[in-house]
């Protein structure tokens, strides 16, 4: 009997010990997947455009008049910047065009009201814009 109870002693403090030893295992993988991804986040950057670039875009959005009629996640008056974001491919194509609809102004794509042009924006300040709204599908929330 003593010796019944001595074995399932033994074989509890050898589960424990096992099951210990998993468990740290795991919980050492998921802290190196949760770094690698964090890293993956800031680093998304897209090959056409740089982190000033973006930073310097957020800006000018900022200072500009698009936020009386653009949202980062809503529709307003104009498309939510997510949705532009989503619309086309991330390429310098895409920053060409959508740079010259906010100079010349832009309608018909997103429904029946029209952009207003914005003649006093320089095309580099236009391409910084359009950089920093195409970036908010790569990395959400980290750089909005
Ligand atoms: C008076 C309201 C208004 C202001 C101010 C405004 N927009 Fe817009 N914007 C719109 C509307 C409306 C559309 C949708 C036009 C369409 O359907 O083609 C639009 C569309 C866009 C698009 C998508 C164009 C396309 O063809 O898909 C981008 C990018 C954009 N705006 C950026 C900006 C930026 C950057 C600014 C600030 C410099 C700005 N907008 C200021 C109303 C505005």
């Amino acid at each position: 009997m003593k010796l019944k109870i001595l074995i399932i002693g033994t074989l509890c403090i050898v589960f424990t010990a096992i099951t210990c030893h998993t468990f740290a295992q795991v919980k050492k993988t998921s802290t190196t997947k949760k770094a690698a991804a964090s890293v993956a986040k800031t680093t998304a950057i897209p090959a056409f455009a740089t982190v000033q670039e973006i930073e310097d875009g957020k800006g000018l959005i900022a200072k500009s008049d698009c936020l009386a009629c653009h949202n980062t996640e809503k529709k307003l008056v104009g498309p939510a910047y997510i949705a532009v974001a989503e619309k086309y491919p991330q390429n310098q194509n895409t920053v060409n065009t959508l740079s010259q609809k906010i100079i010349s102004g832009g309608s018909g794509v997103w429904g029946a009201v029209p952009m207003a042009p914005h003649p006093t924006i320089t095309l580099a300040d236009a391409n910084k814009m359009i950089k920093y709204i195409l970036t908010l599908k790569n990395t959400p929330g980290s750089l909005k």
